[in-house]
Protein backbone atom coordinates (compact mmCIF):
# COMPACT_ATOMS: atom_id res chain seq x y z
CA UNK A 1 0.00 0.00 0.00
CA UNK A 2 1.38 3.14 -0.53
CA UNK A 3 1.02 6.66 1.27
CA UNK A 4 -1.62 7.64 -0.75
CA UNK A 5 -3.73 4.86 -0.51
CA UNK A 6 -2.81 4.54 3.45
CA UNK A 7 -3.99 8.35 3.17
CA UNK A 8 -7.43 7.25 1.72
CA UNK A 9 -8.02 4.77 4.28
CA UNK A 10 -7.24 7.06 7.15
CA UNK A 11 -9.19 9.93 5.83
CA UNK A 12 -12.28 7.51 5.40
CA UNK A 13 -12.17 5.85 9.11
CA UNK A 14 -11.75 9.57 10.26
CA UNK A 15 -14.85 10.96 8.33
CA UNK A 16 -16.87 7.83 9.42
CA UNK A 17 -15.79 8.57 13.34
CA UNK A 18 -16.58 12.29 13.28
CA UNK A 19 -20.29 11.07 13.09
CA UNK A 20 -19.86 10.05 16.62
CA UNK A 21 -19.76 13.57 18.07
CA UNK A 22 -22.88 15.65 17.97
CA UNK A 23 -24.10 18.75 19.91
CA UNK A 24 -23.35 19.72 23.06
CA UNK A 25 -20.77 16.86 23.59
CA UNK A 26 -17.87 16.98 24.86
CA UNK A 27 -15.43 15.10 22.56
CA UNK A 28 -11.73 13.83 23.19
CA UNK A 29 -9.71 14.39 20.31
CA UNK A 30 -6.93 12.43 19.88
CA UNK A 31 -3.52 13.43 17.69
CA UNK A 32 -1.86 12.35 14.35
CA UNK A 33 -2.39 12.21 10.72
CA UNK A 34 -6.04 9.83 10.77
CA UNK A 35 -7.20 12.32 13.22
CA UNK A 36 -6.16 15.13 11.21
CA UNK A 37 -8.74 13.93 9.02
CA UNK A 38 -11.47 13.39 11.74
CA UNK A 39 -10.73 16.80 12.77
CA UNK A 40 -11.33 18.66 9.30
CA UNK A 41 -14.35 16.57 8.98
CA UNK A 42 -15.42 17.68 12.12
CA UNK A 43 -14.26 21.18 11.23
CA UNK A 44 -16.60 21.29 7.87
CA UNK A 45 -19.23 20.31 10.03
CA UNK A 46 -18.65 23.14 12.23
CA UNK A 47 -18.79 25.11 9.39
CA UNK A 48 -21.23 23.76 7.06
CA UNK A 49 -23.43 22.07 9.71
CA UNK A 50 -23.84 24.84 12.90
CA UNK A 51 -22.12 21.24 14.57
CA UNK A 52 -21.50 22.61 18.23
CA UNK A 53 -19.05 20.74 20.59
CA UNK A 54 -16.76 21.24 23.07
CA UNK A 55 -13.17 19.45 22.53
CA UNK A 56 -10.28 17.93 24.67
CA UNK A 57 -6.87 17.61 23.06
CA UNK A 58 -3.83 15.12 23.50
CA UNK A 59 -1.37 17.53 21.77
CA UNK A 60 -1.12 20.95 21.13
CA UNK A 61 -0.60 19.93 17.41
CA UNK A 62 -4.37 18.97 17.33
CA UNK A 63 -5.64 21.65 19.83
CA UNK A 64 -3.84 24.30 17.04
CA UNK A 65 -5.54 22.80 13.79
CA UNK A 66 -8.94 22.18 15.62
CA UNK A 67 -8.80 26.31 17.03
CA UNK A 68 -8.12 27.16 13.71
CA UNK A 69 -11.89 25.40 12.76
CA UNK A 70 -13.11 27.77 15.47
CA UNK A 71 -13.79 24.41 17.67
CA UNK A 72 -14.22 25.47 21.55
CA UNK A 73 -10.87 23.76 23.06
CA UNK A 74 -11.20 23.18 26.65
CA UNK A 75 -8.43 22.14 29.55
CA UNK A 76 -9.04 18.72 30.59
CA UNK A 77 -9.57 19.68 33.93
CA UNK A 78 -12.21 22.51 33.11
CA UNK A 79 -14.80 20.10 32.31
CA UNK A 80 -16.37 16.77 34.19
CA UNK A 81 -16.53 14.16 32.25
CA UNK A 82 -15.48 13.25 28.65
CA UNK A 83 -18.44 11.65 26.51
CA UNK A 84 -16.11 9.64 23.59
CA UNK A 85 -12.26 10.29 22.87
CA UNK A 86 -11.46 9.47 19.66
CA UNK A 87 -7.71 8.69 18.40
CA UNK A 88 -5.52 7.08 16.45
CA UNK A 89 -2.96 4.15 16.98
CA UNK A 90 0.04 3.08 15.89
CA UNK A 91 -1.05 -1.07 15.88
CA UNK A 92 -4.07 -2.70 17.41
CA UNK A 93 -4.57 -6.59 18.32
CA UNK A 94 -8.03 -8.84 18.35
CA UNK A 95 -8.00 -8.20 22.02
CA UNK A 96 -8.14 -4.64 21.74
CA UNK A 97 -4.86 -4.21 22.88
CA UNK A 98 -2.97 -1.35 21.42
CA UNK A 99 0.41 0.65 20.40
CA UNK A 100 0.15 4.26 20.88
CA UNK A 101 2.77 6.83 21.07
CA UNK A 102 4.36 7.26 17.19
CA UNK A 103 3.28 10.79 17.25
CA UNK A 104 4.88 10.95 21.00
CA UNK A 105 1.84 12.23 22.69
CA UNK A 106 0.94 9.36 24.62
CA UNK A 107 0.70 10.43 27.91
CA UNK A 108 -1.83 13.35 27.37
CA UNK A 109 -3.57 10.20 25.20
CA UNK A 110 -3.41 8.28 28.01
CA UNK A 111 -5.05 10.44 30.54
CA UNK A 112 -7.18 11.72 28.13
CA UNK A 113 -8.45 8.40 27.07
CA UNK A 114 -8.30 7.05 31.07
CA UNK A 115 -11.47 9.85 31.57
CA UNK A 116 -13.41 9.30 28.37
CA UNK A 117 -16.71 7.42 28.98
CA UNK A 118 -15.77 6.05 25.30
CA UNK A 119 -13.38 5.48 22.87
CA UNK A 120 -13.07 4.90 19.69
CA UNK A 121 -9.84 4.12 17.58
CA UNK A 122 -9.26 5.09 13.79
CA UNK A 123 -7.05 3.10 11.85
CA UNK A 124 -5.69 2.23 8.61
CA UNK A 125 -5.96 -1.58 7.88
CA UNK A 126 -2.12 -2.10 8.00
CA UNK A 127 -2.46 -1.47 11.22
CA UNK A 128 -4.21 -4.22 12.50
CA UNK A 129 -2.16 -7.23 14.14
CA UNK A 130 -2.12 -10.74 15.37
CA UNK A 131 0.52 -9.13 17.72
CA UNK A 132 1.69 -6.38 18.70
CA UNK A 133 5.15 -5.09 19.22
CA UNK A 134 6.88 -4.98 15.40
CA UNK A 135 6.18 -1.27 15.97
CA UNK A 136 8.77 0.10 18.31
CA UNK A 137 6.99 0.28 21.96
CA UNK A 138 7.01 4.39 22.78
CA UNK A 139 8.37 5.14 26.35
CA UNK A 140 8.01 8.97 27.87
CA UNK A 141 10.95 9.04 30.30
CA UNK A 142 12.03 12.20 32.33
CA UNK A 143 15.61 13.69 31.06
CA UNK A 144 17.02 13.58 34.02
CA UNK A 145 19.17 10.14 34.30
CA UNK A 146 17.17 9.14 30.97
CA UNK A 147 20.72 7.55 29.80
CA UNK A 148 20.38 5.53 32.96
CA UNK A 149 16.75 3.91 32.26
CA UNK A 150 18.04 3.59 28.41
CA UNK A 151 21.02 1.37 29.90
CA UNK A 152 18.22 -0.42 32.52
CA UNK A 153 16.24 -0.93 29.09
CA UNK A 154 18.98 -2.50 27.54
CA UNK A 155 19.71 -4.77 30.12
CA UNK A 156 16.47 -6.24 29.72
CA UNK A 157 16.49 -6.60 26.12
CA UNK A 158 14.77 -4.45 25.21
CA UNK A 159 16.45 -2.61 22.18
CA UNK A 160 16.17 0.82 23.35
CA UNK A 161 16.53 3.93 20.83
CA UNK A 162 16.25 7.90 22.37
CA UNK A 163 14.01 9.39 19.22
CA UNK A 164 15.61 12.17 18.22
CA UNK A 165 14.51 14.74 15.00
CA UNK A 166 15.70 14.73 11.38
CA UNK A 167 18.16 17.63 13.12
CA UNK A 168 19.65 14.86 15.45
CA UNK A 169 18.05 16.78 18.67
CA UNK A 170 15.89 15.10 21.18
CA UNK A 171 12.37 14.67 20.42
CA UNK A 172 10.12 16.41 23.71
CA UNK A 173 6.55 15.95 24.31
CA UNK A 174 3.94 18.70 25.09
CA UNK A 175 5.44 18.00 28.60
CA UNK A 176 9.29 18.47 27.90
CA UNK A 177 10.43 14.76 28.55
CA UNK A 178 11.85 12.35 26.05
CA UNK A 179 10.51 9.54 24.40
CA UNK A 180 12.55 6.27 23.98
CA UNK A 181 11.82 3.63 21.70
CA UNK A 182 11.83 -0.13 22.38
CA UNK A 183 12.93 -2.62 19.44
CA UNK A 184 10.59 -5.46 20.73
CA UNK A 185 9.51 -7.11 17.47
CA UNK A 186 6.82 -8.77 18.98
CA UNK A 187 5.22 -8.71 22.83
CA UNK A 188 3.65 -11.85 23.96
CA UNK A 189 3.23 -10.80 27.74
CA UNK A 190 1.85 -7.02 27.15
CA UNK A 191 0.68 -6.57 30.76
CA UNK A 192 3.74 -7.99 32.48
CA UNK A 193 5.70 -5.55 30.16
CA UNK A 194 3.19 -2.73 30.79
CA UNK A 195 3.82 -3.48 34.62
CA UNK A 196 7.56 -3.23 34.39
CA UNK A 197 7.78 -0.24 32.54
CA UNK A 198 5.78 1.76 34.79
CA UNK A 199 7.27 0.68 37.86
CA UNK A 200 10.53 1.81 36.72
CA UNK A 201 11.79 5.14 38.22
CA UNK A 202 12.16 8.05 35.26
CA UNK A 203 9.43 6.23 33.27
CA UNK A 204 6.20 8.75 33.20
CA UNK A 205 4.13 6.98 31.06
CA UNK A 206 4.32 3.81 28.40
CA UNK A 207 2.70 3.40 25.10
CA UNK A 208 0.80 0.11 25.76
CA UNK A 209 -3.15 0.89 25.83
CA UNK A 210 -4.35 -2.27 27.29
CA UNK A 211 -8.01 -3.03 27.06
CA UNK A 212 -8.34 0.52 26.88
CA UNK A 213 -10.45 0.91 23.64
CA UNK A 214 -14.45 0.03 23.07
CA UNK A 215 -14.68 0.16 19.42
CA UNK A 216 -12.02 0.23 16.43
CA UNK A 217 -12.98 1.65 13.07
CA UNK A 218 -10.76 0.56 10.14
CA UNK A 219 -10.37 2.29 7.15
CA UNK A 220 -10.32 -1.01 4.22
CA UNK A 221 -10.42 -0.18 0.55
CA UNK A 222 -14.16 -1.76 0.64
CA UNK A 223 -14.97 0.92 3.36
CA UNK A 224 -14.69 1.36 6.84
CA UNK A 225 -15.75 -1.29 8.87
CA UNK A 226 -16.02 -1.38 12.87
CA UNK A 227 -14.22 -3.68 15.65
CA UNK A 228 -16.34 -4.17 18.65
C1 LIG B 1 0.40 9.82 18.58
C2 LIG B 1 -0.30 8.55 18.35
C3 LIG B 1 -1.00 8.39 17.05
O1 LIG B 1 -2.36 8.23 17.30
C4 LIG B 1 -0.45 7.20 16.34
O2 LIG B 1 0.95 7.39 16.19
C5 LIG B 1 -1.09 7.01 14.96
O3 LIG B 1 -0.70 8.07 14.13
P1 LIG B 1 -1.11 8.15 12.61
O4 LIG B 1 -2.60 8.35 12.57
O5 LIG B 1 -0.35 9.32 12.09
O6 LIG B 1 -0.71 6.87 11.94
O7 LIG B 1 -0.33 7.66 19.15
O8 LIG B 1 1.13 9.81 19.76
Amino acid sequence: MDKAQQDALKKAAGIEAASLVTNGMVAGLGTGSTVRFLVDELGRRVTDEGLSFTGVTTSRRTQEQAESYGIRIVDIDDVDHIDVTIDGADEVDGNFNGIKGGGAALLWEKIVATNSDRVVWIVDESKVVDTIGRFPLPVEVIPFGAGHVIKRFEDRGYHPVLRKDAAGKEVRTDENNYVVDLHLGRIDKPEELAQDLITTVGVVEHGLFLNMVDKVIVGDPQGPRTLV
